[in-house]
């Protein structure tokens, strides 16, 4: 089993609106976290000064939902990992599953990205996952192991000290359909085996393994007893402040 602190993503997507993102962070701010938990927020890029300077609950830090590959320069409408390190931004999620389908990230380009995001001190969640057809196939851990493996060429093994692997299969994304706590401890802990045999026992038993896919208020205890289970990255229910808190709680 892992033995990194718990650690709570919300992933609000490309969702809100100044009114909105405004009682949200309300909500998170009057939220009491009691339990010993990492918590991230990544907000759309145009909400993220606002809630840098409106979250004032110290439990939170602010993520982005992407970067680019490399330093900023001729790429119109990207957002670099040097900028978000000049914003004060600590964390970026990178391969979420969204933008490996809609936006044709490969697996490569994940690592490229993943390494450079971490060449500027930033710490990455770094999201991988099986679709249903791959799941039906039989061949979920070798999804996750290529996804994997394409970042582990291209960093080093004290790379990984700075980055969290969000276990999200997409079958589960915002379908209401979550993974049963064994279905995710068992990809949980065929993870933690692959980190173990490639790139070290030491970093596979600290290193944090979170499940995303429809993690809500009710479901979140359950999983989160599940011994590889370090944490979650919660879209849909990281937008209500009342469930997120709740599953921020759930590492108790
Ligand atoms: O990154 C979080 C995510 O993809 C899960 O989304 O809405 O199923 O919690 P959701």
């Amino acid at each position: 089993a892992g033995t990194g602190k718990f650690i709570v993503g919300g992933n609000w997507k490309c969702n809100g609106t100044a009114e909105s993102v405004k009682s949200l962070v309300k909500e998170l701010n009057s939220g009491k976290i009691d339990a010993d938990v990492d918590v991230y927020v990544a907000p759309p890029f145009v909400f993220i000064p606002r809630v840098q300077k409106e979250l004032n609950n110290k439990n939170y830090a602010v993520a982005a939902q992407n970067c680019w590959v490399s330093a900023g320069g001729a790429f119109t409408g990207e957002v670099s990992a040097d900028m978000l390190a000049d914003a004060d931004i600590p964390w970026v999620i990178l391969g979420h599953s969204e933008r490996r389908a809609l936006c044709g990230e490969t697996n490569e380009f994940v690592g490229e990205k993943t390494k450079y995001a971490l060449s500027k001190g930033l710490k990455v969640a770094l999201c991988i996952g099986e679709t249903l057809e791959q799941r039906e196939a039989g061949t979920t851990l070798d999804i996750c192991r290529a996804q994997l493996k394409a970042v582990n060429d291209v960093v080093t093994a004290a790379d990984w000290e700075n980055i969290v692997i969000a276990y999200e299969p997409v079958w589960a994304i915002g379908t209401g359909k979550v993974a049963t706590p064994d279905q995710a401890q068992e990809v949980h802990a065929g993870i933690r085996k692959w980190c173990a045999d490639n790139i070290s026992p030491a970093i596979a038993s600290k290193i944090r393994i979170q499940y995303g896919g429809s993690v809500n208020a009710g479901n979140c205890d359950e999983l989160a007893q599940k011994e590889d289970i370090d944490g979650f990255l919660v879209g849909g229910a990281s937008l209500i402040g009342e469930a997120f808190v709740t599953i921020c709680n759930s590492a108790k």
